[in-house]
């Protein structure tokens, strides 16, 4: 059975739903609240476990209420924590609107997660080379995600990286990337290229391999998602769902990314995994409350 780390944020998300996003200057009335466990590294991480996977998250909760709630999470979804340590400061928390169409806006304010340095990852390597995977975002210092990919490359882990949210990362860092997997807006950043056509994805692809990525799978939203790789673009078509909340569909996808690789299916079989995952988790409100279990992927995929 392969073994997965993740290394990057923990977030307490505090969602309002919304008719439509606020103007600035503007106050309008919500329709509701609720706070949820988030942040892209954790939601990764539960996703994974909610699929059966053996995970480990690396990270940092901070010292506030939102901790000990976060812990029982893990526990209740069957993520280790061995690696998650505790701050003198808050938890992340994510600041999210959710519209009638499902579509998000998000605030983050890191707090414990950025007290995730590169002497703190080095200090659980071990979890990190004893995984399969690493799979890597942004929300964490970048000197952590540099450190945990040069680990992983050095112990043979394969690494996915969510350049999430949108930031250039140094050339450095995607040659120790196995597959990088921006979404439309993040490949942009990276690329300098807006993908709307399958030309553009290529070009978008090519530039990525460039840099030094070996592999690209852009998410494109309910489009599915494009792969790029030995100098071919492949499209994957998306699954129709009854869009609730979108946020941390592409954590889900990454989750069923590695899950299917980990399992030994091919990239484009593994795409269409992480297609359908995605796709379930978007159809409840809340980042982490409709991650599927595996039945229910299997389930979309027949
Ligand atoms: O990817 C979705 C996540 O982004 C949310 O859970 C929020 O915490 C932000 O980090």
């Amino acid at each position: 059975m392969s073994k997965f780390c993740v290394t990057g944020s923990i977030n307490m998300d505090l969602v309002t739903q919304v008719d439509r996003f606020p103007r600035p200057g503007e106050t309008i009335n919500g329709l509701s609240f609720a706070t949820f466990p988030g942040g892209k590294g954790a939601n990764q991480a539960v996703a994974l476990a909610r699929l059966g996977a053996k995970v480990s998250m690396v990270g940092k909760t901070g010292n506030d209420i939102y901790a000990g709630e976060y812990m029982q999470y893990f526990t209740n979804a069957g993520v280790n924590t061995e690696c998650v340590s505790q701050e003198d400061t808050s938890t992340g928390i994510a600041v999210i609107s959710v519209d009638s169409s499902g579509e998000n806006s998000i605030i983050i304010v890191a707090g414990a997660n950025g007290k995730v340095n590169s002497l703190y990852v080095s200090e659980k390597q071990d979890i990190i080379s004893r995984s399969d995977f690493l799979l890597i975002q942004l929300e964490i210092p970048m000197e952590a995600v540099i450190q945990a990919a040069d680990i992983a490359v050095k112990n043979g882990t394969k690494v996915i990286l969510d350049p999430a949210p949108a930031a250039d990362v140094p050339d450095s860092l995607l040659c120790n990337v196995d597959i990088i997997t921006p979404n439309e807006t993040e490949a942009e950043v990276l690329t300098g290229i807006k993908p709307e056509t399958d030309a553009d994805f290529r070009k978008a692809g090519e530039k990525l391999i460039e840099r030094g990525a070996k592999n690209a799978v852009m998410k494109a939203g309910a489009r599915g998602a494009y792969i790029y790789t030995n100098g071919e673009l492949i499209h994957i078509d998306g699954f129709k769902v009854e869009v609730k909340d979108t946020t941390a569909a592409g954590d889900t996808f990454n989750a069923g990314l590695a899950y299917a690789l980990g399992k030994g299916l091919l990239m484009r079989e593994a795409v269409r995994f992480a297609n359908a995952a995605a796709a379930i988790s978007t159809t409840k409100q809340g980042a982490q409350s409709g991650m599927p279990v595996i039945a229910e992927v299997k389930t979309l995929l027949n």
